[in-house]
């Protein structure tokens, strides 16, 4: 059960609630191509500007490691936000500040301000502490709605918790409760499917899931890794060198809980137009690399999956966002929404593929979360979670 307090808790009415959602969407040329996590937070603000408060939003968007990047700016983001929600929507391109202070002190109850992005300050990823006073200052009460950044101990996500008090909002008590309650006492048969590129990343998963799960499959860049640890030459596929070593522990501790790539779709180049074959993975060509699982593949593991009562899936088969190489990855978000039991997709890949083939609906939960969501199936504990009151012991204010 989820044991924070939340925004249910507090009486709002003329309150100034700081909300840290997670706004890193992806933009093209100041658009934004997919909204899923701007829409993921609208019960969250609704409820809040029904209720009588007043919010300043703050998010990171991408990695611009602490300077201003214009491409990175929460502009278009804000914009978005303002058709979605259906009522205009401030935006001051700073996130701490007297023009920032000036502004929030101007917001009448119902009114929602974004701030520029947080990232832009080295203070943010530092998790400053006066930074997060600086963002403190700003509100009445602390709102962390940001799941998908959760595992992050940063100054908005994290630090600021310190100077106010602290509660979730609604899309961070869904995804925890429903992550929560599936991996605590995951139903068996148990299948998790993992891929996406690197292993390196993802060890701590690995184990686990090798633990906890019947079956682990595994494909994407992340079993060319494995293939290599097997003993195959996988040509000019990417292989992350340095964990062969850790791959071949993984593979001996796995036995027959793990399923690699039995055939894959390979490449002469890495681009859209490039010609393709499909082989076995000891059959892969000089100058050739894997860019998808292969029909064989996706029939077994959909076979697995089919009798699974709990599947958890993150990350893509191979490289998707190229259509000749998106075909297991979309075979396989077929399978997965056919089964009848509990079925979970996170990271934005994955998540992506399934809404691309239109099968979100099917699905019993996709979350937000790609990072956040594979650290709590590490059974690790999010220090954006942590921090927040507990709901029985903490006193609100
Ligand atoms: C994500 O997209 O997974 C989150 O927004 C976290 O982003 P980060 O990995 O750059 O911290």
């Amino acid at each position: 059960m989820f044991n924070k307090k939340t925004i249910r808790d507090v009486d709002l009415r003329g309150l100034r609630a700081l909300v840290r959602v997670d706004f890193n969407v992806p933009l093209d040329e100041g658009i934004v191509t997919d909204d899923t996590r701007l829409r993921a937070s609208l019960p969250t603000l609704n409820y809040l500007i029904e209720n009588g408060a007043s919010v300043v939003l703050c998010s990171h968007l991408g990695r611009p490691k602490g300077e201003v990047v214009p491409s990175l700016s929460l502009r278009p983001v804000a914009k978005k936000l303002s058709e979605l929600l259906g009522q205009s929507v401030g935006f001051v391109a700073e996130c701490i500040g007297p023009e920032v202070q000036a502004a929030a002190e101007k917001l009448k109850a119902g009114e929602i301000l974004v701030l520029e992005n947080t990232r832009f300050h080295p203070e943010e990823t530092a998790n400053d502490p006066a930074f997060a006073a600086e963002l403190a200052s700003l509100a009445d009460l602390f709102v962390n709605d940001a799941f998908g950044s959760a595992h992050r101990a940063h100054a908005s996500t994290e630090g600021v918790a310190h100077y106010l008090p602290a509660v979730a909002g609604f899309l961070m008590e869904k995804e925890i409760t429903y992550l929560g309650a599936a991996l605590e006492k995951p139903e068996h048969p148990y299948v998790a499917i993992l891929g996406g590129a690197k292993i390196s990343d993802k060890i701590g998963v690995v184990e686990r899931l090798l633990d906890q799960a019947d079956q682990l499959l595994v494909g994407g860049a992340m079993a060319n890794t494995f293939l290599a640890a097997a003993g195959n030459d996988m040509a000019a596929s990417l292989v992350e060198e340095e964990s062969i070593e850790l791959a071949k522990g993984l593979i001996k501790k796995a036995g027959k809980h793990l399923m690699l790539p039995v055939d894959l779709v390979v490449a002469d180049a890495f681009s859209e137009d490039a010609a393709k074959q499909v082989v076995t993975p000891d059959d892969v060509p000089d100058g050739w690399r894997a860019m998808d699982i292969g029909p064989r593949t996706v029939e077994k593991f959909s076979d697995v999956v089919e009798d699974a009562r709990l599947v958890v899936w993150n990350g893509p088969m191979g490289v998707f966002e190229f259509e000749p190489f998106a075909a297991g990855t979309k075979a396989l978000a077929e399978a997965v929404a056919k089964v009848e039991g509990t079925t979970i997709v996170g990271g934005g890949d994955s998540a992506a593929a399934i809404q691309q083939a239109g099968l979100t609906d099917k699905i019993d939960h996709v979350s937000t979360g790609g990072g956040a969501s594979l650290e709590l199936i590490e059974g690790k504990k999010l220090p954006g979670v942590e921090i927040l009151l507990d709901r029985e012991t903490d006193d609100l204010l």
